[in-house]
């Protein structure tokens, strides 16, 4: 199957006086699975629909392939879109479901089904194809929205928030199968979310975007490593990175910034905490410590499983293990990761 690099340049989109993209520039590499990651309001979803063609820029430019298509129709862009919700024809079974965007194209009746097979046998439809939507699980139905792409064989696929309709376990279940579709296929993949973990367990490189203004480009290690500045410090990691802002310390204009992973208790380190409270999950603890009086600052810190955690209301110590993030207070900008 052909892939697209998929690229967009100095691409601005306003609708009346909302910028929804300011200045964005951003390219997948032919193959890669990039995935935009951004709070609701950010501009995920037009930046899609401007690649698809659904929705004009209001200045910059759109490549696929490295051909400029601003002016292509969205049917000539050889790019195939999932939705949050797919809406299947519901009076037509499966296999005619999936069939559609070949039927529309005039596909001989031969190969329609050589496509329909083979995508149904990559999303494991085989047995459910002579079924309507109505008899189906949200988990298969979205399994037939995938399966409707990707027998098209487009250059590249651009899926917005495709698994948030679906309950956790499910949703765990076909992240999984849409990276091993993507290993399997090599197909360029735009994914927009708002979930971190499904970008940092899915992504080649996430790209993170805050109102409209892209904030940082990497992968998932170089994001969490050196995260650009604090939005994208306390966007990526969970729980998120402490913040320790400058009117605590001694440089009011900085903001210091230390992962929950990179604390320790009790080995007589150098702050004084008091222990809140206490959630262990299984393959972890979360461990919430005020330090510095009953006003004083809130602190997560997270544990491995094997670790017994402290009591609440216990007196503990913190030492700092690893990484203190600097970030200039008013800018945001990180400083340095030492
Ligand atoms: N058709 C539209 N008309 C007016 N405003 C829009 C339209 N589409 C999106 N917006 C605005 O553009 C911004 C970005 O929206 P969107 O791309 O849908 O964000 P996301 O997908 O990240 O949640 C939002 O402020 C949204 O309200
Ligand atoms: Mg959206």
């Amino acid at each position: 199957m052909e892939s697209a690099a998929v690229s967009l340049e100095a691409v601005e989109k306003r609708f009346g006086s909302t910028v929804a993209l300011s200045s964005l520039t951003l390219e997948a590499s032919a193959g890669e699975f990039l995935v935009l990651l951004g709070p609701s309001g950010c501009g995920k979803s037009t930046a899609l629909r401007i690649i698809a063609g659904l929705e004009q820029p209001t200045s910059g430019t759109v490549r696929i392939s490295g051909k400029v298509v601003n002016e292509v129709e969205p049917k000539d862009r050889d790019v195939a879109m999932v939705f949050q919700s797919y809406a299947l024809y519901p009076h037509l079974s499966v296999r005619k479901n999936i069939e559609f965007p070949l039927r529309s194209r005039r596909m001989p009746a031969e190969e329609r089904e050589l496509r329909v097979k083979e995508a149904a046998r990559s999303l494991q439809l085989e047995e459910l194809l002579e079924r309507k939507p109505g008899q189906l699980s949200g988990g298969q139905r979205q399994r037939v929205a995938l399966a409707r792409a990707i027998v098209r064989q487009p250059k590249a696929f651009l899926m917005d928030e495709p698994l948030s309709n679906l309950d956790a376990r499910l949703r765990v279940e076909m992240r999984a199968e849409l990276v091993e579709l993507h290993r399997r296929s090599r197909t360029t993949v735009l994914y927009v979310t708002h979930d971190q973990v499904e970008a940092m367990t899915m992504g080649d490189r996430v790209a993170i975007l805050r109102g409209g203004v892209l904030q940082q480009v990497g992968t998932p290690k170089q994001v969490h490593a050196r995260p650009a500045n604090l939005f994208v410090a306390s966007f990526i990691g969970s729980p998120p990175m402490n913040l320790f802002p400058g009117a605590l310390l001694d440089d009011p204009g900085v903001t210091l910034g230390v992962r929950p992973e990179h604390f320790s208790i009790g080995d007589g380190g150098p702050l004084r905490a008091v222990v809140t409270l206490v959630e262990s999950l299984g393959h972890e603890h979360h461990v919430a410590c005020r330090i510095g009086g009953a006003d004083g600052s809130l602190v997560i810190v997270r544990l491995p499983a094997a670790v017994s955690p402290p009591e609440i209301g216990q007196q503990v110590s913190l030492g700092v293990t690893d990484r203190v993030f600097r970030f200039d207070s008013e800018s945001g900008q990180l400083l340095e990761a030492t």
